[in-house]
């Protein structure tokens, strides 16, 4: 299993450093335009692998993408990041142009590849690269919904004064500070409804701390975070190469799906070797189908945006 990460910043480094650690792969390259960035992120991650305990081999590369050929799954988090007060949005002229000669030069390489989106504003990235490249749907996936849902269930957690591995809940719809449609009315403690324990205005709380999760990092880091984007990329890349069909919440192209059409959005999907394998249609409550068809607009109002 090969894995490649184009972006050696914070956020693709932390990704590279989660694969190989999780030891699942046999080969993860890091990519990046800065000369010789990401040799040094390789050398250094490999630094590690006998104190950490993995085999995987990281192997970095200054723009050769001959370095990336093979690669069953590649994740593209290169681009600009948030600075405090900007919003994902904001990022689309530069980071579309990147994403576009990104995602062709990695397929070009990598025909049979899977690609995972992180960068911003994601939705609309994923939806340029369906747009873009001939790839099937399946093979195209955005990450947002995971990483959403790990600060949804860090606010659970913090609200309920509970371990998080006694909480569960998702957030779906877009990856923006409006668009995300955290679950709160499907969200449990150990298969007890969390209503049960917190009143409706502490679930509110819990709702709007979480939409504004990427904000509230962005400016106390004076950049956008990456141990949680790590994290939840490698996550998605697990899930993928090891066929485990878990269901994560990701940004796929709809088509009809929650009665919404041609646009990427964060829905329930079942992940396994042919990446989406599946999207799963939960029942919605007339307030979360109303929040998603915001969050669709907002998502085609940034897609609008495109050149295509
Ligand atoms: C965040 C970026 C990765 O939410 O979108 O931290």
């Amino acid at each position: 299993m090969k894995v490649t990460v184009v972006g050696a910043g914070a956020v693709g480094a932390s990704c590279a450093e989660y694969i190989a650690i999780k030891n699942f792969a046999s080969e993860v390259v890091i990519l990046d335009i800065k000369e010789g960035y990401a040799e040094g992120k390789a050398m250094d991650l490999m630094q590690t692998a006998s104190l950490n305990g993995f085999d995987t081999k990281v192997v970095g590369s200054t723009s050769d993408y001959s370095k990336t050929a093979g690669s069953d799954i590649c994740v593209i988090t290169s681009g600009i990041p948030r600075k405090p007060g900007m919003t994902r949005e904001e990022l689309i002229g530069i980071n579309a142009g990147i994403v576009k000669s990104v995602s062709g030069s990695l397929i070009e390489h990598s025909p049979n590849t899977i690609i995972i989106v992180v960068s911003n504003p994601m939705d609309t990235m994923t939806y340029l690269v369906h747009k873009t490249t001939d790839l099937p749907k399946n093979r195209i996936i955005g990450m947002g919904g995971a990483l959403d849902s790990a600060r949804f269930k860090y606010r659970l957690a913090e609200a309920l004064e509970a371990p998080i591995s006694d909480v569960d809940g998702m957030v779906i719809g877009g990856h923006s500070d409006k668009g995300m449609v955290p679950l709160t009315a499907h969200a449990t403690r150990n298969s007890v409804k969390v209503s049960e324990f917190l009143s409706e205005e502490r679930l509110n709380q819990v709702k709007e701390d979480t939409k504004v999760g990427g904000a509230t990092l962005t400016k106390l880091l004076g950049t956008s975070a990456w141990y949680a984007p790590g994290a939840a990329v490698s996550g998605l890349v697990q899930a993928i190469a090891c066929d485990q069909k878990k269901m994560y919440p990701c940004s796929a192209l709809l088509a009809g799906e929650y009665g919404l059409n041609d646009l990427c959005i964060g829905v329930p999907v079942i992940l396994g070797r042919n990446g989406i394998e599946n999207i799963v249609e939960i029942e919605l409550s007339a307030a979360e189908k109303a929040h998603m068809q915001e969050s669709a607009e907002g998502v085609k109002k940034t897609n609008g945006l495109l050149e295509l």
